[in-house]
């Protein structure tokens, strides 16, 4: 990938005016969490950029597999934003993702809460977010965005774990096109600079909404079953807190609020 072609098209004040980019890394995120932590110079906007990760870090503790072909990347912000916030950060990458993948490749994307991006029902994209806070305020927030561009889906398969439910279920933009590949600076271009038009639009007293009210229009299922570690909770999907968080009727007819977890489809 020629980041020199992105650093000079990019129209963006903010988000990757600063781009670090490696052949291969370990993991973006943890480079980036290393610099907002130790290092004043991950300004706000901060990308870091790699070809491959050999440690790439997926939620929940499992590994990401980042083969060439795809685009890796950890973007570093300084948000003047409340904590309970935090989470819209990552629905605006995953709007961005999704609204980035339409213009480049007119294929149809959705969302499965909290942030997984879906192509066919098959995940394209995964979203990482790390947030540190002082007091009630988000000090720095590293945002993970691992997308199978152009990533032959055959390389990933056999590291999958096949116990777990998304195993099979896995997809590339090359994939859902035939075989056409993407072209990668083209495609992180458009990225950064919608995620900027997010970003700008989160700091404004009336964001949330419309990200939230975007998010719900994306939603891939009505039905899920969201897997809490020590319990399991069941039901039909009726709303979005401001906050991020998935409002739930349960087949006993409660209703919950549920601010994290492992979604699952249902049939
Ligand atoms: C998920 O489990 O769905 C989230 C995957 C996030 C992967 C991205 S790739 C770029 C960044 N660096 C990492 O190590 N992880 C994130």
């Amino acid at each position: 990938m020629i980041v020199e072609d992105i650093r000079k098209n990019l129209k963006t004040r903010l988000i990757g005016r600063q781009i670090h980019y490696f052949a291969e890394l370990g993991s973006t995120q943890e480079l980036a969490i290393y610099m907002a932590e130790n290092n004043s110079e991950a300004v706000n906007g901060t990308v870091i950029v790699a070809e491959q990760q050999d440690k790439g870090r997926g939620r929940l503790k499992s590994r990401w597999i980042s083969p060439d072909g795809g685009i890796w990347l950890s973007i570093i912000v300084k948000p003047y934003m409340h904590a309970s916030k935090s989470t819209l950060l990552s629905f605006a990458a995953a709007l961005t993702v999704c609204e980035t993948i339409t213009q480049e490749t007119r294929l149809e994307s959705k969302v499965k809460w909290p942030n997984d991006i879906l192509i066919n029902h098959k995940k394209v994209c995964g979203i990482l977010l790390d947030a540190a806070t002082k007091g009630d305020r988000v000090e720095y927030a590293v945002i993970g965005i691992g997308i199978n561009v152009n990533v032959n889906i055959e390389e990933i398969l056999p590291y999958l774990d096949n116990d777990k439910h998304n195993a099979q279920s896995v997809t590339s933009l090359k994939n859902e096109l035939s075989g056409k590949c993407v072209n990668r600076p083209a495609f992180l271009r458009l990225l950064l600079e919608k995620f900027e038009l997010y970003y700008d639009r989160l700091q404004k007293e009336d964001g949330s909404p419309i990200i939230v009210n975007n998010i719900k229009d994306r939603l891939e299922y009505n039905s899920v079953s969201i897997d809490q570690g020590n319990r399991t909770i069941e039901g039909v999907i009726i709303g979005l807190g401001l906050d991020g968080s998935l409002l739930i009727k349960q087949n006993d007819g409660s209703s919950v609020g549920v601010s994290f977890g492992d979604t699952r489809t249902r049939e």
